[in-house]
């Protein structure tokens, strides 16, 4: 059978990276978190100093970073320059410039490049979540899927996880939607993709029903 290719996209904290890694466990398949390269390629820059509005300069700094991810599902994990950056790619410096680098076309030229190679490269398929996936990474994809859940359920999740104040969490969330949607659709479903709702639903429910969704598809 012809390795899958399940692409996952939607806003913050609609639990994307949750559901996505146990996915993939369960179909012994590979894991892509997109967030995470854009994620590392901020840090990059934050690292050299830069201006993030310079362009140039960030994207010649993505360039030479040394970034390497891991994508089996059950450690995923993220290097910079050869060292793990797992926790500090999370942290509140990068969250707060992420949009801005992400929002580099020349960055994003050099990122989907990277993705598309790696998915190329998975033999025993891949779950691979962002917010362009459906659309723009992995159009072909065999399986798309739109997470959402409604605002206040999205802060709640992503406030217990980050152990961070519920108010702030959702400032933070809307704010950071806004900036993507410059750049991104974090809003709008890909063309042929499954829009699922997870408010009030727990994270099995969601893995369980992702998995009808790609038995259906078959
Ligand atoms: O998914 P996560 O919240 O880790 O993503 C971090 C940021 O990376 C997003 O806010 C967005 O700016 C960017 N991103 C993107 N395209 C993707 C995945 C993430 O622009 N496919």
């Amino acid at each position: 059978q012809q390795a899958r290719v399940v692409a996952v996209d939607g806003p913050s904290g609609t639990g994307k990276s949750t559901v996505s890694k146990r996915l993939a466990t369960q179909l012994g398949a590979a894991y892509l978190d997109t967030g995470a390269m854009y994620r590392a390629a901020t840090l990059a820059a934050l690292r050299a100093g830069l201006d993030l509005t310079n362009t140039d300069a960030v994207t010649t700094a993505v360039h030479h970073a040394k970034l390497d991810f891991g994508t089996t599902p059950a450690d995923p994990y993220t290097r910079l320059d050869g060292a793990p950056v797992d926790a500090e790619i999370r942290g509140p410096e990068v969250t707060a410039a992420v949009s801005a680098v992400a929002g580099i076309p020349a960055v994003r030229a050099h990122l989907i490049a990277e993705q598309r190679r790696i998915i190329a490269e998975a033999p025993a398929g891949i779950v691979v979540e962002g917010r362009d996936i459906g659309e723009v990474v992995a159009p072909d994809a065999d399986l798309k899927i739109y997470l959402t859940a409604d605002e206040a359920e999205r802060a709640r999740r992503r406030s217990t996880e980050n152990n961070t104040d519920i108010t702030t969490t959702a400032a933070d969330l809307a704010r950071r939607d806004t900036a993507d949607a410059k750049t991104t659709k974090p809003h709008e479903a890909a063309p042929g993709a499954v829009i699922l709702d997870t408010t009030g639903l727990g994270i099995e429910e969601v893995v369980d029903r992702m998995r009808r969704l790609l038995n259906d598809s078959n």
